[in-house]
């Protein structure tokens, strides 16, 4: 394994000084690809046959020790996604759920739905009060947030399928030792506990583990120890699903419910399933895609988005051009509308998958693009077919094994530390993915999305997403694994990622530390990280009518690419403690 970790550098102006980290890469072994953005080549892994990147170095060690041990992606996925469960309390879950992109050396593909589901008391008008307003506070925090987990029915599930080891417990272990034995608390997560003290003493009914006494502050290098986690996933491993389903833990949900006002029953656990789904398949310039079809609106949107701008010269246009983010900006506006309008759980609704992916549909959608003047999102509706019915945490993690199987797997609590409700007794948080509902149309979520009777609240159904676990081929081999959290962010980017390599050529390292910029439809912004467009780029978007805002970080992208020669390369965000590994 060689692992490299550099600083930040922001790219300084002169000509001299631009070519000073082209030469470091070089002979640091990196692919370059220009242009070259202004970061330094850093959390980049190079390794001959297997990687694990994820959200915490403990949980990427994790999988690549499981790897190491004989485990196929698939065993490390499990092992990694329980191992953030217990290091990376704000977003890696037990109590959320997700989403699998799989891809075998052989080029068969899975995707595993494993998100939260309605609860069987959930209608449509749960979080609107007697005038009809929506209560936020109800969908977002608090029991009545939380949807039917989702997370260990899909290890599981995930597990039966496609296991090497066919070790359940080995993979469930080393989540143990972590909540056992404790781990060091990183700055970032001191301070987002810090944060949150005052939300997880008022949503959870017995204090939690996260809550310091006496009013402390948690600091950079404290050792978290979880024990009643520990407890959990010891059921979990020696029962498998009925560790969490049935019996103590699911006795312990069912009470904290009762204690905090609810709706998730015994019923309601034991009938939880996650689901194997048809992916979703593109292309893009030569590449082949696979995504998640529906619940997520990922997949669909991330191919809109390719195919809207794949008939123009984006990387002539140049990374960050006036012509290159206005064409994004306005495919997003158009893709997100559509979103809005025609994407929810397709066991529920009848999601026009195969019209919103129609080339002549997209290249209509792009008919009144002008390339020279940004369109009012008030101007623009979502597409209309005729004959057919009508913070943002979240974590990802990529991983290939030494065969060449890879998995891309995005999880959620939805919010930061999802609902902020720990399950007494038991030491999981809950998710508030009930507010990824429509609570009622047109009435924005905490991502400021809207939607309508696609995504309308009702029981057993699940909830409409944004993650993108995404794989991408071409000849029939195997070339980048990427997703992201972010909320409604997501789909952005992990567009810009895979465009910045296949258009603006970037080596995987250059195209996860570039900036990044979103734009949803509604609200009709955009917003962009700090330093993002150059002075001229900015201004000459505000002239054409965009409304430019900025904001903290998009993302925090986990992706893979397997170069020419077949060396992996890995690149873990630096948007967070992300970290890149393999052998
Ligand atoms: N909860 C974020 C998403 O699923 O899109």
């Amino acid at each position: 394994m060689v692992f490299k970790n550099h600083t930040k550098q922001k790219m300084k102006q002169s000509k001299l000084l631009k070519i000073i980290p082209l030469i470091l890469a070089l002979l640091l072994g990196c692919k370059i690809n220009k242009p070259f953005i202004g970061y330094s080549i850093q959390k980049t892994a190079f390794s001959e046959k297997a990687m694990v990147v994820s959200a915490h170095p403990l949980a990427t060690q994790v999988g690549l020790d499981i790897l190491r041990k004989g485990g196929n992606a698939i065993d490390a996925a499990i092992a990694v996604q329980l191992a953030l469960a217990v290091t990376y309390p704000r977003a890696g879950n037990i109590g959320g759920g997700g989403f699998l992109v799989y891809r075998s050396a052989k080029g068969e593909t899975a995707t595993l739905d494993f998100r939260e589901k309605a609860p069987a008391a959930a209608h449509r008008d749960l979080y609107l009060d007697e005038k009809g307003n929506v209560l936020l506070e109800k969908s977002q925090k608090g029991h009545l947030a939380a949807g039917i987990p989702g997370t260990i029915a899909g290890c599981v599930q995930m597990y039966e399928k496609y296991s090497k080891l066919k070790d359940f417990k080995r993979l469930v272990q080393p989540a143990i030792d972590l909540a056992t034995n404790g781990f060091e608390i990183t700055d970032r997560e001191a301070k987002s506990l810090n944060n949150n003290q005052a939300d997880f003493a008022k949503y959870s009914t017995i204090s939690p583990v996260f809550v310091q006494k006496g009013g402390e502050m948690w600091q950079k290098g404290a050792i978290l120890i979880q024990k009643e986690l520990a407890n959990t996933l010891t059921l979990v491993r020696d029962k498998g699903r009925a560790g969490f389903y049935e019996g103590e833990t699911a006795d312990k949900i069912v009470a904290e419910m009762q204690r905090g006002g609810g709706i998730i029953t015994k019923t309601d656990l034991q009938k939880y399933q996650a689901t194997w789904r048809k992916p979703l398949t593109g292309k893009y310039r030569g590449y082949d895609l696979v995504g998640m079809p529906p619940p997520s609106s990922g997949g669909i949107a991330l191919f809109q988005l390719l195919g809207m701008v794949e008939s123009y010269p984006l990387g002539s246009y140049g990374f960050h051009s006036k012509a290159a983010t206005h064409l994004i900006i306005e495919a997003e506006r158009r893709v997100y509308a559509d979103r809005a309008e025609h994407l929810g759980d397709p066991d529920f609704y009848p999601v026009p998958t195969d019209k919103l992916l129609n080339a002549n549909y997209l290249q209509k959608r792009m008919s009144d693009f002008d390339p020279n003047k940004a369109t009012p999102s008030q101007a623009v509706k979502a597409g209309n077919f005729k004959n057919a019915p009508a913070s943002e945490q979240t974590t990802h993690f990529s991983i290939i094994d030494a065969e060449g199987n890879a998995v891309a797997v995005t999880t959620t609590l939805n919010d930061n530390y999802g609902c902020r409700t720990v399950v007494g007794g038991a030491g999981f948080l809950l998710n508030n993915e009930m507010d990824d509902f429509s609570a009622k149309p047109g009435v924005p979520n905490m991502y400021g999305a809207i939607g309508g009777e696609a995504n309308a609240i009702q029981a057993g159904k699940t909830m409409l997403s944004s993650m993108t676990p995404t794989i991408v081929t071409k000849n029939g081999k195997l070339f980048m694994v990427v997703g992201t959290p972010g909320g409604t962010t997501i789909i952005t980017s992990v567009f810009q990622v895979i465009t910045n390599v296949i258009d603006f050529n970037m080596s995987i390292s250059e195209a996860v530390q570039a900036k990044r910029f979103h734009s949803q439809w509604l609200p009709d912004k955009v917003f962009i990280e700090k330093d993002c467009l150059e002075n001229g780029t900015n201004m000459t978007l505000k002239t054409m009518g965009h409304h430019i805002e900025e904001r903290g970080n998009l993302g925090a992208v986990e992706a893979i690419l397997v170069r020419g020669d077949g060396k992996l390369e890995g690149a873990a965000d630096i948007r967070g403690d992300d970290d890149a590994r393999g052998f």
